[in-house]
């Protein structure tokens, strides 16, 4: 499975293109009344893997919604090699949480093919786009499938293709592998690293898990509670590859990162008027998301 990748950079970016920077400044998001996030600003280089980790209903959803062009800031500028995001754009591919937003009276070809075929490519383009990113993530022999005829993580991968047969500049991934089982999130982390690899393509990838954000980052941004959540802190992650989360050398960021989460945990506990000593054990099982999931829960019925 790991061998699925032939990892190209000149065949992926045949175009020469690398990952773009890209620029938060001082963005406010508000919802009506409602203030979900409060003057985040973050530089992130072209090509970075940046990881974005923080308690459930923090924002984290609202934040890559803004990056991708779907949601407008109240305050504060996003800006992309410089040029300001005022929508949806090609250049930057977002993959959801759920393989849903896969079409699925298309095949996976089809799928795939479907963002070139929109801005007009060739049907000879297209062919060989969807050829090359199903090739990508190891999924060529499925193109004639359906995406119901797949496993989850199939179908999460054939996701990933078709955003990246847009040829985008930065991805956007909401907890890409949140809904599959350990192994096979697993695998999929090892693909990831190899597929930013072979594509150059700035990341910023939102996910739960703390383990999973050591194995992939260049560097993790932890956001605080909601509502006007903010950047709690960012650390670099500074280990050899191949990684491993429970390495010695990955303890005294884990730690880090637990002790963060954990805080802003029982926080959001605390402010949904709830005893913080739930969140002590939520806090340290924050790499399992439980503690994150359940306050989110708590915040939404909260924002209700
Ligand atoms: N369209 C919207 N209208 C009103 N409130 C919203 C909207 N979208 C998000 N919110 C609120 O903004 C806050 C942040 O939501 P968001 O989905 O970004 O959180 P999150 O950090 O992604 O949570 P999770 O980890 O559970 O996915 C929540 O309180 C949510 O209820
Ligand atoms: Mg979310």
């Amino acid at each position: 499975m790991t061998k699925a990748i032939e990892a190209d950079p000149t065949s992926a970016r045949a175009d020469g293109r690398r990952g773009a920077s890209v620029r938060v400044d001082g963005v406010d998001i508000r919802f009506g009344s409602f203030h979900a996030v409060r003057d985040i600003s973050l530089d992130i280089a072209a090509g970075e893997f940046l990881c974005l980790l923080g308690p459930s209903g923090c924002g984290k959803s609202t934040l890559l919604s803004a990056l991708a062009g779907f949601v407008r800031p109240y305050q504060g500028s996003l800006t992309v090699d410089g040029s300001p995001v005022t929508g949806p754009d090609p250049d930057l591919g977002m993959v959801f949480q759920s393989s849903e937003a896969l079409f699925d009276w298309l095949t996976v070809g089809q799928n795939v093919a479907f963002g070139p075929r929109m801005r007009g490519r060739s049907r000879a383009e297209q062919s060989a786009l969807a050829d090359e990113y199903l090739g990508l993530v190891g999924l060529r022999h499925c193109a004639g499938r359906f995406p119901g005829q797949l496993s989850g993580g199939m179908r999460q991968r054939v996701q990933i293709a078709r955003v990246l047969a847009n040829q985008p500049r930065v991805v956007l991934m909401d907890e890409p592998f949140g809904a599959l089982d350990a192994q096979t999130r697993q695998v999929m982390q090892e693909e990831m690293t190899r597929i930013r690899q072979a594509t150059g393509c700035t990341v910023v990838f939102v996910t739960h898990d703390i383990d999973e954000a050591i194995l992939l980052a260049d560097r993790v941004a932890v956001m605080t509670a909601g509502p006007a959540a903010s950047i709690k802190a960012v650390y670099p992650v500074d280990l050899p590859g191949p990684r491993d989360a429970s390495a010695p050398e990955a303890a005294e960021l884990r730690r880090a990162l637990r002790q963060d989460i954990g805080e802003e945990v029982r926080k959001a506990l605390r402010d949904q008027g709830l005893d913080p000593e739930l969140g002590t054990d939520l806090g340290a099982e924050v790499g399992t998301g439980l503690g994150t999931k359940l306050g989110a829960d708590l915040g939404t019925e909260e924002d209700r």
